[in-house]
């Protein structure tokens, strides 16, 4: 058989971001084929973000707290949510997660380096949930089985195994309500006793309500921190002389950490419905039709980035569609910036060199997963 002809399923996938890339330059508004379309560009992006009244949220019948409400509805919600992601909250939880990442990083240097993913962001990611819940050891594993569950059902579609995921993650973060309902006023005051004690329209939330502010949490924490992980451990390994700008100037990481991310996206996509026609990029948008925005490919728009697949340390930060914009932008992104300078500052402290490791090559997620699949490395302590 030609090789040509062979089949694929085994073939490492190719870079989804070439073809992003490519249908970004002729079509910043891309009509699909399955009735939706595709924002890729900038412009178009922050077009679609600050019109909430034209491109709504409510696009699942599923309840989906703050991530699937419109105004007026949004505001209460997300009030409550920023409140466990300011200033204060962070300067407490970084000591737990430093330690966090430190144990992390000191397993890899003991093997010799692993997976950036399977073997370092993914557990990281799982711990430094639990740590800032405050949810028992017992709770890591079901998360990392509810992950793996979660996305198989999304890939295959199947509605009935999404619902059986999802009602047992309700399960066991109702075990948790409940076990801290029973301390009464011994119980640990974080953010999962603090999440019942919240009260909306004069009432207390209700339990399936805080299921789905966490289970919002988790999404993020879990799949995007580890994703961005990734990313991370690739641009250092691969890059020695921006690794050793940032191992002589630790301050540098949190702004190079957002370039890496800018490059290559860790999160694909979210999506919005339209209320009424509208038009976008000189596209026909007609009232009820679905967009899906490509947070990676508007992150490299190169109407605003200049060369945007160059890591630069002179663009300018607002441009970053990283966190989103507007009434949505990332409450958690505060956490994900700490989680992941703690990481950087403790990778580099802790090691001499992270290269990739030249027996196995990093290949690269299928959506909805961003950013790779594995990222194999290398490291000396
Ligand atoms: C590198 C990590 C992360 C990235 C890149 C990221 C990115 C984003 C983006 C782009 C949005 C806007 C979505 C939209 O407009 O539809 C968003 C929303 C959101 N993110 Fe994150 N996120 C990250 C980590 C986190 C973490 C750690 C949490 C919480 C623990 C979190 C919680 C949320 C929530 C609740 C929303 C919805 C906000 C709303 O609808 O008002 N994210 N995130």
């Amino acid at each position: 058989m030609d090789p040509d002809d062979a089949p694929k399923h085994d073939a490492v996938p190719a870079d989804p971001l070439d073809a992003w890339d490519e249908e970004r330059r002729r079509c910043p508004v891309a009509h699909d084929g399955s009735g939706a379309w595709t924002v890729h560009g900038h412009a178009e992006t922050l077009e679609v973000l600050h019109d909430p009244a034209t491109y709504s949220n409510r696009v699942s019948r599923h309840p989906s707290i703050p991530n699937g409400m419109d105004p007026p509805e949004h505001g209460p919600w997300r009030r409550i949510v920023d409140r466990y992601f300011g200033p204060a909250a962070m300067t407490a939880f970084e000591p737990a997660c430093r330690r966090i990442a430190a144990e992390s990083i000191d397993a890899a240097v003991a093997r010799g380096g692993g997976d950036a993913l399977a073997d370092l962001g993914e557990p990281f990611a799982v711990r430094a949930q639990c740590a800032f819940m405050g949810w028992p050891d017992a709770m890591r594993e079901v998360l990392t089985d509810w992950q793996d569950a979660n996305l198989r059902a999304t890939r295959a579609g199947d509605r009935a195994a999404t619902a059986e995921v999802a009602a047992a993650f309700e399960r066991h973060v109702g075990a948790v309500l409940d076990a801290r309902r029973a301390a009464g006023d011994a119980a640990p005051d974080d953010p999962t006793t603090r999440l019942l004690r919240e009260r909306i329209d004069g009432r207390p939330l209700r339990d399936h309500e805080i299921v789905s502010i966490v289970r919002n949490w988790t999404v993020g924490e879990l799949g995007t921190i580890a994703a961005s992980l990734g990313i991370v451990v690739h641009a250092l390994a691969s890059d020695a002389e921006l690794q050793a700008r940032l191992r002589a100037a630790p301050g540098l990481i949190p702004a190079a950490v957002d370039e890496m991310l800018r490059a290559r996206g860790p999160l694909v996509a979210n999506r919005r419905v339209a209320t009424r026609d509208a038009e976008l990029g000189g596209r026909r948008i007609a009232a009820g039709d679905r967009l899906r925005i490509l947070w990676p490919s508007a992150n490299r728009d190169e109407r605003v980035f200049d060369a945007p697949h160059e890591l630069r340390s002179d663009r300018v930060p607002w441009d970053n569609l990283l966190y989103g914009a507007g009434i949505h932008v990332c409450p958690g992104a505060p956490l994900a910036r700490l989680e992941l300078r703690v990481v950087g500052e403790e990778l580099l402290a802790r090691t001499r060199a992270v290269t990739l490791d030249p027996g196995a090559p990093a290949t690269f997620a299928a959506p909805p997963k961003g950013g790779f699949e594995r990222v194999p490395f290398l490291v000396e302590g």
